[in-house]
């Protein structure tokens, strides 16, 4: 295991803490998520039911016996677990290396508490070194790319990649992103784009950070 791996794996474990059996919990997508699924199963919590945030994640639950729970009959999670490309200490992130961004946004916005686990490589003081994912509807792929390059960035087609939803993915490179909550309205509202994976105006409640000397909580 790599020592990001071990990290990862760290802060996993440390999110356990925030789950309990009586929850419908919001997963979401991604190699930390899986070592937190994997971290229930060892403490044997088998929370009430998960609302996932993709097909992947899905699997997971499957294999966990967990059952998996439309968001629609779910109402509002108390708790929403995940991982991110990239986060601020202020808890703004990247997401969607995994392509999953439009479930998790939808997952995070219906949960009382995102909580967040990162490994200390991905903190920054100023998101945009991590590509930003961006889901497009496909007939405005070149449209949106022409306003990104507008806003001062470099999109790259994520060509192998339809998302869960039927989708395609630009990864916006070479944005200094100062100003993450205006920056997601202002790509948010081009006609087009379904989901920008910056989480800024909806980011997380609880950052976990794994380093080499062990778990950080950031209460936020
Ligand atoms: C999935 O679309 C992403 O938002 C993931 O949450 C993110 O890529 C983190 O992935 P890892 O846990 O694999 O680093």
């Amino acid at each position: 295991m790599t020592s990001q791996d071990e990290k990862k794996r760290n802060v996993a474990e440390a999110a356990v803490a925030f789950v309990d059996e009586s929850m419908i919990l919001g997963v979401g997508t991604g190699s930390t998520v899986n070592f937190f699924l994997a971290a229930l199963n060892a403490h044997k919590i088998r929370p009430l039911g998960a609302v996932s945030s993709s097909s992947a994640s899905s699997a997971l639950l499957r294999e966990a016996r967990i059952e998996e729970i439309d968001l629609n009959s779910a109402g509002d999670l108390e708790v929403y677990i995940d991982g991110a490309d990239e986060a601020t200490r202020s808890g703004a992130l990247i997401k969607g290396g995994g392509g999953a961004l439009t479930r998790e946004k939808i997952v995070a916005a219906a949960s009382k508490r995102f909580i967040c686990m990162v490994d200390d490589s991905k903190i920054v003081r100023t998101l945009g070194r991590f590509p930003l994912p961006i889901e497009v509807i496909p007939m405005a792929r070149s449209y949106v790319a022409r306003k990104l390059v507008a806003l001062g960035g470099q999109p790259v087609w994520r060509e192998d990649m339809i998302t869960d939803n039927g989708n395609q993915i630009l990864d916006v490179h070479n944005l200094a992103i100062v100003d993450p909550v205006t920056l997601e309205s202002t790509i948010g509202a081009i006609a087009g784009v379904v989901s920008v994976g910056l989480f800024a105006r909806r980011g997380a409640d609880v950052l976990l950070v794994g380093s080499a000397s062990g778990v950080e909580t950031i209460r936020l």
